[in-house]
């Protein structure tokens, strides 16, 4: 059985990781508005691999015969005009989830669940992926600064994202 306490935290997560997924679909909508189709790809797979976490969580808290609550989904932003700047935003959110899991693993240990420290883990290690994977993004793109042609290859190249 989940206490009550890791039960509302898992709830949570399951509405950041909700979040996340929307988060990345507004930017994806946003980058299709800059015609960076490869960046909105990329954003998009992202927004994908952001729903399958909150249904990792959402399938953890069946396993373990909690209830699932859906909490409502905040409006994201919709106001990046340069890619840089939006994968900044990214990088900040990917660090911000970073420390939610951080957290639920903190409570997990508090309150003795083995099993959830344990099936977090895998988030923990996602998160490093994560963070790293959009550094070496934003560094590319810091290389390249205002330069069109730069951006260009950087978008065809994130549009290759499979
Ligand atoms: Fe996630
Ligand atoms: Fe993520």
């Amino acid at each position: 059985m989940l206490s009550p306490k890791m039960l509302q935290a898992l709830n949570d997560q399951i509405n950041a990781e909700l979040y996340s997924s929307y988060l990345y679909l507004a930017m994806a909508a946003r980058c299709e508005a800059l015609d960076l189709p490869g960046a909105a790809h990329w954003l998009r797979l992202q927004s994908k691999e952001e729903h399958e976490h909150a249904m990792k969580f959402f399938q953890y808290v069946n396993e373990r015969r909690g209830e699932v609550k859906l909490q409502a989904i905040k409006e994201p932003p919709c106001s990046w005009n340069k890619l840089c700047q939006l994968f900044e935003d990214v990088l900040a959110h990917e660090q911000y989830i970073s420390k939610r899991i951080n957290d639920l693993v903190k409570l997990a240990r508090d309150e003795n669940d083995y099993a959830t420290e344990n099936f977090l883990q895998w988030f923990v290690k996602e998160q490093v992926e994560e963070e790293a994977t959009v550094d070496a993004v934003i560094k590319r793109l810091r290389l390249v600064g205002e330069m069109p042609q730069g951006l260009f290859f950087i978008d065809r190249e994130l549009g290759q994202r499979s």
